[in-house]
């Protein structure tokens, strides 16, 4: 296996990207693919499938499942058992209490109803949302706006995730393993805000917000309805403190401790993330 390329999808994403540069260094080979990607690779487009998985013994699979049927998921999942792919590291999502996050369920059972040889990763909400993705233009504008009150999440740092990811790609011993991944305490948005203003020097505020008055703003800047009650279902767990629990993930397969959230926020402040 060692010698096949691994396929790794959403390979511009926070985590895709960071298991690309490992892979990289240390000279597996690896075939990076998304929409936008050298490789390219769209669920949507099956005509884009066979090509990205011709001679792959692995696969990083990133379901997209905001946007891509869990049918959808399974079917590639034949394709590339039937391309030869032996090995599949599933990103999927922490649920509540230890169970699988519903949204996540129908692609986790389709991968284990395969015969193929799955680690699956359950992350918490990632550290990298403040600075890649979601959270970055409402903080570098001053304010946050959420439905997540005074609620807490390990945040985890998509470097971890990478790592956990990387190791399951090209060690043996993770096959057949759930591991959730979060960071090593539960920090609110106050907090986390507080962290970022403070790394760096600028005025950030956070606001809490009802369900409604987030989906209303959300709608008012053209985010689709089902995306934005998403979103607000999911957030409004962290509200009601159902992501407090920290998982032992990264231990069990790294055996290291997490990364602390201020340690990520030192790190992305210090390259200049949030700077204008
Ligand atoms: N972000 C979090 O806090 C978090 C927490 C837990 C779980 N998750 C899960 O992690 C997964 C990744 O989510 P993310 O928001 O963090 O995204 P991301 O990994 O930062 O980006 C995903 C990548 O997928 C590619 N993509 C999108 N639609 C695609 C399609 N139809 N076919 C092929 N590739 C496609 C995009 O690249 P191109 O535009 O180049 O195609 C994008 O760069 C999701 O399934 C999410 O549920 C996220």
């Amino acid at each position: 296996m060692s010698d096949s390329p691994i396929l790794v999808l959403g390979a511009r994403g926070k985590t895709g990207r960071r298991v690309v540069a490992r892979l990289d260094r240390l000279g597996r080979p690896f075939r990076a693919a998304s929409r936008s990607s050298g490789t390219r690779f769209d669920f949507a487009d099956r005509d884009t499938w066979g090509p990205a998985l011709a001679g792959a013994g692995a696969v990083y699979l990133i379901p997209m499942n905001e946007a891509v049927s869990a049918a959808t998921v399974g079917e590639f999942l034949t394709t590339a058992a039937q391309a030869g792919v032996r090995r599949v590291v599933l990103l999927s999502a922490r649920g509540v209490g230890g169970a699988v996050d519903p949204y996540q369920e129908p692609v986790e059972l389709a991968l284990r109803a395969t015969d193929l040889e799955w680690t699956i990763l359950r992350p918490a909400w990632f550290a990298q949302n403040f600075g890649e993705d979601l959270f970055l233009e409402p903080i570098r504008s001053g304010e946050l706006a959420l439905p997540t009150g005074e609620g807490r999440e390990p945040f985890v740092d998509a470097e971890d995730i990478a790592d956990v990811a990387t190791a399951a790609l090209t060690r043996d011993g993770h096959a057949g393993e759930i591991y959730e991944l979060s960071g090593p305490e539960p920090v609110s948005f106050r907090t986390a805000v507080e962290m970022i203003s403070e790394a760096t020097g600028r005025r950030i505020r956070y606001t809490p917000l009802e369900a409604s008055q987030f989906t209303a703003a959300l709608g008012a800047q053209g985010v689709p309805p089902e995306v934005a009650d998403l979103l607000a279902d999911l957030l409004g767990r962290i509200r009601d403190g159902a992501g407090e629990h920290v998982s032992d993930g990264v231990r069990r397969a790294l055996g290291r401790d997490p990364r602390p959230f201020a340690d990520y926020v030192k790190t992305a402040a210090a390259a200049g993330t949030w700077s204008d």
